[in-house]
C-alpha cells in the first residue's frame, strides 16, 4: 500500500491527483500539521522528522513510500534510504525536473520553501539536463501557511504573490514548477500573476505519472479500498481543507509519529 506523506496538507495535492487517476486505489496519509511547516527548517531536522514520518507509516501498512513534499525530497532522501532500506521511494523533485525540461523554451523558474530553493537541487537538475537553460528560483514561505489557512484566493494571498513572484514575472520565464506540494492549491493565484503563457509544472502529476510507469501495481483499484487520512494535529481547519480540495468526505485521524507529538 501507498504512504503519502507531507509537512501538513500540501501532499494532498498528489492524493488529488492520485485520487482523480486511481479513484479505488488504496493509500495512507499522513501529514505532520502539529510541526508543519518544514520548509524554514535545517536540513538535518527536516531529515529527522521525514523518517520519522516515514517509520510511522511503515509500521501502518505503508510499503512504498511517496514523499509528496519538496523540502524532505530534497533533503531527506539518503537520511530515508539508510532508515528504511527495504521500503521503495518515490520522491516529487526528479519528475517535476524532467517535465520542465522537456517543455521549457529555455527560461525556467522555480518557486519553492527556503530549505528547497537553497538546495539548488531544481537548477541542478534542470541544467544536467539542459545545460542552456536559464533558471531563475524564489523562495514563498508564506505561501505554506497561507495554503494551510485555505486562503487560497484571499486579496492577502493576491499581495504576498506579486511580492514573491514579480522577478519570476520580470525573468520572462516561459514554465514555472511549483517546487512545494503546497502550492497546487493556489495556482489560481499563481497563475494570474505570472501571465497565462508560462506554462506551470506541478509535482502531483509528474510523480503519479513515474508511479504510473515503475510501479503500476499501487495505483490498482481494490474492490475495498483503504483510504485513510492521518495528522499528527488536526482540527477542523484540515478537514475542511481537506474535504474541499479532494471533493469527497474526509475522516481524519490523529497520528502519533514521535515524541515530540505525544501530549
Ligand atoms: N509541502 C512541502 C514542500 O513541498 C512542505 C512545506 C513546508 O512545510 O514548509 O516543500
Amino acid at each position: 500500500m501507498l504512504g503519502i506523506f507531507d509537512s501538513g496538507i500540501g501532499g494532498l495535492t498528489v492524493v488529488r491527483e492520485l485520487l482523480q487517476r486511481h479513484p479505488d486505489a488504496s493509500f495512507i496519509y499522513l501529514g505532520d500539521t502539529a510541526r508543519a511547516p518544514y520548509g524554514n527548517k535545517s536540513p538535518e531536522t527536516i531529515a529527522r522528522y521525514a523518517v520519522e514520518d516515514a517509520r510511522w507509516l511503515v509500521s501502518h501498512g505503508a510499503d512504498t513510500l511517496v514523499v509528496a513534499c519538496n523540502s524532505m525530497s530534497a533533503h531527506a532522501m539518503q537520511a530515508l534510504r539508510d532508515a528504511l532500506p527495504g521500503t521503495r521511494l518515490f520522491e516529487v523533485i526528479t519528475p517535476a525536473v524532467a517535465v520542465a525540461a522537456k517543455v521549457s523554451k529555455g527560461r525556467v523558474g522555480v518557486i519553492g520553501t527556503r530549505a528547497t530553493v537553497s538546495s539548488h537541487i531544481y537548477e541542478d537538475g534542470l541544467t544536467r539536463i539542459r545545460p542552456e537553460l536559464r533558471v531563475v528560483s524564489a523562495s514563498c514561505p508564506l505561501f505554506v501557511p497561507l495554503a494551510e489557512e485555505g486562503m487560497h484566493h484571499a486579496r492577502e494571498t493576491k499581495m504576498i504573490a506579486r511580492r514573491y513572484l514579480t522577478p519570476i514575472q520580470r525573468a520572462q520565464v516561459d514554465t514555472l514548477i511549483l517546487g512545494c506540494t503546497h502550492y497546487p492549491l493556489l495556482t489560481d493565484v499563481i497563475q494570474q500573476r505570472v501571465g497565462r503563457n508560462t506554462r506551470i509544472v506541478d509535482s502531483p502529476s509528474a510523480v503519479l505519472d513515474v508511479i504510473a510507469a515503475e510501479d503500476a501495481s499501487q495505483l490498482a483499484a481494490q474492490s475495498r479500498p483503504v483510504q485513510r487520512y492521518c495528522f499528527t494535529e488536526e482540527n477542523a481547519r484540515t478537514r475542511e481543507i481537506a474535504e474541499n480540495w479532494l471533493g469527497c468526505a474526509v475522516t481524519c485521524e490523529r497520528a502519533d509519529v514521535s515524541p515530540l507529538t505525544k501530549p
